[in-house]
């Protein structure tokens, strides 16, 4: 594994459509392996596959779901690998958020997503996979698919700020008053 540099703006590779995976390879194993490094380095919750300059429909995702009580022991982190994502369902209720993406350091802006969605894809070793996910986690999983069509938060957002802070950018989602203020990084 090791850390790779993460491309950022305005790389061609970030506005072009990804190609499928069709062999589940140990090539494709170590660019994941890859991904995760410098996911968790970054640190973003999650990364898709042309931010390392590789074309290819790949996504990682590593978020901690916050309990609704703020009492409750915190939750670990869940990390999903996930090839040739889909969204095959998703609601029609829409949420606005902050979101900011490791590509496009130092900006942020507040776009609508889905609510919750269902996702197919497949696993490293070509197995199907299915996830259902709501709140932040659909969010980020919408931001990092849209990567693998050429497609960044800056398209969706309804504004669009710049952060005078970096430190700003990188904090994670919490379930507290600011949460409003703040935003994830992907
Ligand atoms: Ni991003």
């Amino acid at each position: 594994m090791s850390i790779r540099k993460i491309v950022t703006l305005p790389d061609p590779v970030l506005r072009t459509r990804a190609r499928k995976i069709k062999v589940f390879d140990s090539k494709v194993q170590r660019l994941a392996d890859d991904m995760l490094e410098t996911m968790r380095a970054a640190p973003g919750v999650g990364l898709a596959a042309p931010q390392l300059g590789r074309s290819q429909r790949l996504i990682l995702v590593e978020y901690a779901e916050a309990d609704d009580d703020p009492e409750a022991p915190p939750v670990p982190p869940k990390l999903f690998v996930v090839a040739n994502p889909e969204i095959v369902r998703h609601s029609t209720e829409t949420v606005s958020a902050n979101e900011g993406c490791l590509s496009i350091p130092g900006y942020l802006g507040e776009v609508e997503r889905f609510q919750s969605i269902t996702l197919r894809g497949y696993n490293l070793h070509g197995k199907p996979l299915r996830v259902k996910a709501t709140g932040w986690l659909a969010r980020i999983f919408q931001h990092e698919i849209d990567h693998l069509d050429g497609v960044l938060f800056i398209d969706r957002a309804t504004q669009v700020w710049k952060v005078e802070d970096q430190e700003a950018v990188q904090v994670s989602p919490t379930q507290d008053e600011s949460r409003k203020r703040q935003a994830v990084s992907s």
